[in-house]
C-alpha cells in the first residue's frame, strides 16, 4: 500500500524516481508525485490516477535529489490535493502507512491543511520543530516520537539540497548503495535489486536513516548513531514484463506449471522430499497465519497436514490472530504465510507470537522481506516475482509448498512421484483457456456467483470467488457445499451462476446432490471436474483426474482462467483492480 522512493547521487533524479515508482506502481495507482531538487529549487509534480498521468504532466526536470510516491489511499479520496508530496513549509514529504493520532496532532499543531490525509500532519510537525531549531534531521526525529499508527516516509528540507531523511516503524524502507556517492531508497528490495544494485541495508522498525552530502548514516529510535551491515542480494533470475501476453495476471497464470516445478525441485531430492529439518516432530498443535489469497492456501493447509501428518492445525486470519487471546503452548508451531512477507497484518500477528518465544517459520515469495528476515525458518514459494495484484501463480506454490511440508517425512511417498506429475497436469487445463474464454464471455448475465466446494475443495470455492469479486467486481461468495441447505440456498435464483467443484472422489456423490439443489430452485449449474454429470451440469469444464490432494491445484487455475476471463470481457484493468493494491502494509 503506497510506495516510496528517493534517490541523491550523480544520475537524473527524474529517470530514477520515475523508475522507482514503475517498479512499486503494484502498491497503488490512486495518484502519483515527486519532487525533484533542480537548479531552481524543488520542483513538485503530482497527478491522480496512473502513473502515465504523471509522466504526461512532467516536462524536463534535472537534478540530482528526488523522492517520490505511489499512492493507495486510505485518508482522503485519490484526489491531486491528497496526492504526495505534501508540503508544509520548506518540508517535502512522503510517506507509506496510517498515521492514527493524525487528527489529534492537527489539532496540536495548527496550521492551514490542504487535503484530508493523515501525512500531511508529518511535514507539518517537522516544519515546525524546523521553523525552531533549524536541523531537519534533528526535526524528523522529533517528529518520529510523537507518531503513532506505521509509516515509511522520506523527508527533504528546501534548505538542504543534498539530504534525504527516511524513517520506519511498521512498512518496509530498503537504502541502495549504488556507485560512489549514490544512493536509492525504495519500499522494496526488488525495485533496488532488479534495476539499480545489490548492495542493500534494511531498515529496522524505529530506525532512520539521514542521507546527506555523499554520506548515508542510520539512527536507532534513541537517536544514536548505528552501524548497519550492508549486505549483497542476489539479483533473482526472473524476466520483467507481460511479453507476449496481455496482462502480467494471464502471463502468470501460465506460468503455473513451471511455478509449481520450481517449488518441487526446491524442496525434493532424487524424488525424495527434502527439508533439512523434520519440520512438526514435536509439535502439539499447528497454526497457521494469513491473509486473503494465502488463508486460503493455509485452510487447504490444514486440510493436508491433519490428513497426512495428524496434527491439529488451526488457521487464523492475521487481522483477527493479532487482537485475540493467544492459547500457545511451548511446543507449538505458527505458521505465517504470505507472498510478499510485508503483509501488515501478518506482520504484526507475528510479532505477538514471537513475543511468547514460540517457533516461528514463514511461508513466503520474496526473500528478504521483513517476514522471511524474523522469523526461525522461512520456506519459499519460488513462485518468482508475482506482480499482478490477484495472486495466481503464488498461491499453487503455497498449495504445494504446504503439501511437501505435509509429506515431509512420511513413508508412503507414493504421492511425491505424482506429485511430478502437477506441471503437465496443469498443461493440460491452460490449453482450455480459450474455451474457458468463450463460456465465461456469456456469464455477464448472471448478478451472484456462488463456488461450492467440500473438503480440500472448499478453500478453493473460497479462493475463486475472491478472485471474481477482485477482478469481476461481482459478488461472488465460497461456500461448503453442505451448508447451502442451512441458509444461502435462499439466495438461489435464476440471477446465480453456482459453480461446483464436482471432481470424483470421496466427496462427489454429496457434492453432485448439492449443486441438484441449487439447480432445482433455478441456479445455473457449472461444474469443474474429470467427469461431466449431465443431469446436472448445464456447463462443464473437464480436467484430468488425479490426487484429490493434488485436483485442488487444477482447479483454481480453472478458476483464475474464469476469473480473469471474465473480467476482461467487463473491460476491468485486471492487473490494477479498483481499490487495492498488491502489498497491503496497513492494517
Ligand atoms: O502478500 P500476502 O500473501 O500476505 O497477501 C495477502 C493478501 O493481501 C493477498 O493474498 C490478496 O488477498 C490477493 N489480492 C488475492 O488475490
Amino acid at each position: 500500500m503506497c510506495g516510496i522512493v528517493g534517490y541523491l547521487g550523480s544520475g537524473s533524479a527524474l529517470d530514477i524516481v520515475l523508475e522507482g515508482l514503475e517498479q512499486l506502481e503494484y502498491r497503488g495507482y490512486d495518484s502519483s508525485g515527486l519532487t525533484i531538487k533542480t537548479s531552481e529549487g524543488f520542483k513538485r509534480v503530482r497527478a491522480e490516477g496512473s502513473l502515465d498521468h504523471l509522466k504526461q504532466k512532467i516536462e524536463k526536470l534535472e537534478g540530482p535529489l528526488g523522492i517520490g510516491h505511489i499512492r493507495w489511499a486510505t485518508h482522503g479520496t485519490a484526489s491531486l490535493e491528497n496526492a504526495h508530496p505534501h508540503k508544509v513549509g520548506k518540508i517535502q514529504l512522503v510517506h507509506n502507512g496510517i498515521i492514527e493520532n493524525s487528527e489529534e496532532l492537527k489539532t496540536r499543531f495548527k496550521y492551514n491543511y490542504q487535503s484530508q490525509t493523515d501525512t500531511e500532519v508529518i511535514a507539518s510537525v517537522i516544519s515546525d520543530f524546523y521553523s525552531r531549531t533549524g536541523d531537519f534531521f534533528q526535526s524528523v526525529f522529533e517528529t518520529t516520537k510523537l507518531l503513532e499508527g506505521a509509516f515509511a516516509f522520506l523527508a527533504v528540507c528546501e534548505d538542504e539540497a543534498h539530504s534525504i531523511v527516511g524513517a520506519r516503524k511498521g512498512p518496509p524502507l530498503v537504502v541502495g548503495f549504488g556507485k560512489e556517492k549514490e544512493f536509492f531508497i525504495s519500499s522494496d528490495l526488488p525495485s533496488l535489486v532488479q534495476k539499480w544494485t545489490s548492495r542493500v541495508a534494511f531498515l529496522e522498525d524505529g530506525e532512520l536513516v539521514h542521507i546527506q552530502d555523499g554520506r548515508c548514516q542510520f539512527f536507532s529510535s534513541d537517536g544514536s548513531l548505528i552501524k548497519k551491515k550492508i549486505q549483497t542480494i542476489q539479483k533473482e533470475d526472473q524476466a520483467k514484463g507481460k511479453e507476449d501476453y496481455a496482462h502480467y495476471m494471464l502471463k502468470e497464470i501460465f506460468e503455473q506449471p513451471h511455478s509449481s516445478l520450481r517449488v518441487l525441485k526446491a524442496y525434493t531430492e532424487k524424488g525424495q522430499i527434502n527439508f533439512s529439518s523434520p519440520l512438526f516432530q514435536s509439535a502439539e498443535k499447528i497454526f497457521i497465519v494469513a491473509c486473503g489469497s494465502s488463508y486460503y492456501a493455509g485452510l487447504y493447509g490444514k486440510f493436508v497436514l491433519e490428513s497426512i501428518v495428524g496434527i491439529p492445525v488451526e488457521v487464523d486470519l492475521a487481522s483477527e490472530f493479532q487482537y485475540k487471546s493467544l492459547i500457545l503452548k511451548p511446543k507449538d508451531i505458527v505458521l505465517f504465510i504470505s507472498q510478499s512477507g510485508e503483509t501488515a497484518d501478518t506482520l504484526s500477528s507475528f510479532h505477538q507470537v514471537k513475543k511468547r518465544g514460540v517457533t516461528c517459520y514463514a511461508l513466503c515469495n520474496v526473500r528478504n522481506s521483513s517476514l522471511d528476515r524474523e522469523v526461525d525458518a522461512s520456506f519459499y514459494l519460488n513462485a518468482g516475482l508475482e506482480v499482478g495484484v490477484a495472486s495466481t501463480k503464488a498461491f499453487t506454490s503455497t498449495l504445494v509448498l504446504l503439501l511437501l511440508m505435509a509429506l515431509n517425512k512420511q513413508k508412503d511417498h507414493s504421492l511425491v512421484s505424482q506429485l511430478f506429475d502437477l506441471p503437465f497436469l496443469i498443461d493440460q487445463v491452460l490449453s482450455k483457456s480459450e474455451q474457458i474464454k468463450e463460456q465465461a464471455v456469456l456469464f455477464s448475465k448472471y448478478k451472484r456467483f456462488l463456488y461450492l466446494g467440500r473438503g480440500p475443495h472448499y478453500p478453493i470455492a473460497l479462493e475463486g470467488a475472491l478472485k471474481m469479486k477482485e477482478l469481476a467486481y461481482i459478488h461472488a461468495e465460497g461456500y461448503p457445499s453442505g451448508e447451502m441447505k442451512h441458509g444461502p440456498l435462499a439466495l438461489v435464483d435464476q440471477e446465480v451462476l453456482v459453480i461446483g467443484l464436482a471432481m470424483k472422489d470421496f466427496y462427489y456423490s454429496k457434492n453432485i446432490m448439492n449443486l441438484q439443489e441449487a439447480k432445482a430452485r433455478g441456479g445455473f449449474i457449472l461444474t469443474i471436474g474429470d467427469q461431466n454429470h449431465k443431469s446436472v451440469a448445464d456447463q462443464h469444464i473437464e480436467i484430468p483426474s488425479c490426487h484429490p490432494f493434488l485436483s485442488p491445484i487444477l482447479e483454481v487455475v480453472v478458476l483464475q482462467l474464469i476469473a480473469y476471463h471474465f473480467a476482461c470481457s467487463l473491460g476491468h484493468d485486471v492487473d490494477h483492480p479498483r481499490n487495492l493494491a498488491k502489498s497491503v502494509t496497513v492494517e
